[in-house]
């Protein structure tokens, strides 16, 4: 068992760190209070090669393993959770499927440019009576010839807007249930297709969060990913290495909430010393710590597992499941560390803790990474 980071790995992590400090860091307050997308950031984070990190080289990705994505996603996501929740959409959402199960036409027209962030994916499959209960879709594509006439709403979609590409997962035979899901490319600014609402959030407010109509949009039969019915699956294989993506996102949260609260301990004076002498700040530092340290363990375990071409599904839904939890505790903690400056928003820790949230909501809520879990315990 080797538990160090090659030259490579630290390289992106490096590179990573660098950027967000030099690049998210600035205006990331204003982001969140004014809901702005980090239009000009995501368009660097595409030129550094974080839009496309796993996808095939001759696909323009960056042909890198699943460890270098998760240490580049903790170290963005301890600046800016918003811009991360983006990249790893992209990444594990929506170029990950194309690349495994698209035809060569597809990965030609799509992938190419979704690898290198010239265009930004959306993975589209909750929708207003499906979150959680993911296989009640409701939105229904008809085969019509070569086309499939798609009618239906999707919620919560990530880069809403800001897509041009969407992978959405659509009920083409009724009777099958879950059997009778497929999945089709869909292209913004097709017929029909009207982008809703964007959604007033409590954290990752930088992010574009839009529910998503279709009313008789023609799709080409050629836009289908695999066969009729496989849809669901499509979905469930998705989310399981998405779920990395968004432990990773979780870890860098509270890591990033940590480091704060770590160097504002010792800057910090109360009782005539750094609060950092004060046992009670020590032992609070002292579990944040241990917790990032336990839940970095279960993140890269299961991006270790991907990259060895092993079973994830299980390590996946574990490491979601305990680093959201982690960054929901750590940055409540790192707010209490930081007293009333972390209440406001100019010291962070207030927008990491907003942020924390809703790494235990998406891709699966806890309790849902609790069903996956104990399936897996006990089939
Ligand atoms: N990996 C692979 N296959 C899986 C799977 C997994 N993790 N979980 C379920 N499946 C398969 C099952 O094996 C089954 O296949 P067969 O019928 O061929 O045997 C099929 O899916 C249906 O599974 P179940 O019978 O267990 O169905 P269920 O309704 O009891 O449970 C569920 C399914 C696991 C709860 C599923 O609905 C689920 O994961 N729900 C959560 C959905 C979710 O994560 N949504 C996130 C939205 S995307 C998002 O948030 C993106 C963003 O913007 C950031």
């Amino acid at each position: 068992m080797n538990f160090q980071l090659t030259e490579e790995h630290l390289a992106v992590q490096e590179a990573a760190r660098e950027f967000a400090n030099t690049e998210l860091l600035p205006g990331v307050i204003e982001r969140d209070t004014e809901a702005k997308f980090p239009t000009e950031q995501i368009k660097k984070m595409s030129e550094l090669g974080f839009m496309g990190m796993m996808v095939d080289p001759k696909y323009n990705g960056g042909g890198m393993d699943t460890i270098s994505y998760v240490l580049a996603m903790e170290e963005l996501s301890k600046i800016d959770a918003s811009a991360s929740v983006s990249m790893s959409v992209n990444n594990s959402l929506v170029c990950w499927g194309l690349e495994k199960y698209g035809t060569e036409e597809q990965k030609e027209k799509y992938l190419k440019k979704l690898a290198t962030g010239e265009v930004l994916g959306a993975f589209c499959l909750s929708e207003p009576e499906a979150g959680s209960d993911a296989t009640s879709q409701r939105t229904e594509a008809t085969k019509e010839g070569d086309y499939y006439i798609l009618n239906g709403t999707k919620n919560w979609i990530t880069n809403g807007s800001s897509a041009s590409v969407y992978l959405v997962i659509a009920q083409t035979d009724a009777s099958k249930g879950h059997k009778g899901i497929s999945v089709f490319i869909v292209e913004k600014g097709w017929d029909g297709f009207v982008i809703g609402k964007k959604e007033d959030k409590l954290g990752i407010r930088g992010s574009d969060t839009h529910s998503l109509m279709f009313t008789d949009v023609k799709v080409p039969a050629s836009n289908r990913i695999g066969e009729e019915g496989f849809g669901f699956t499509f979905a469930m294989e998705t989310l399981n290495g998405g779920r990395i993506g968004i432990a990773a996102q979780a870890l860098g949260i509270a890591a990033g909430a940590y480091e704060m609260s770590l160097a504002y301990s010792k800057e910090r004076k109360a009782f005539g010393k750094p609060i950092s002498q004060h046992q009670a700040i020590q032992f609070k530092l002292a579990d944040m710590a241990t917790q990032i340290e336990a839940a970095r363990m279960l993140v890269y375990k299961a991006a270790w597992l991907k990259d060895q071409g092993e079973d994830y599904a299980h390590a996946s839904a574990m490491a979601k499941l305990y680093a959201s939890e982690v960054a929901m505790n750590v940055t409540v903690e790192a707010v209490q560390v930081h007293g009333g400056y972390g209440y406001v928003k100019e010291y962070h820790v207030e927008r990491l803790m907003r942020d924390a949230k809703i790494t235990q909501i998406y891709e699966g809520t806890s309790e849902i990474q609790k069903i996956v879990i104990s399936r897996g315990l006990l089939k």
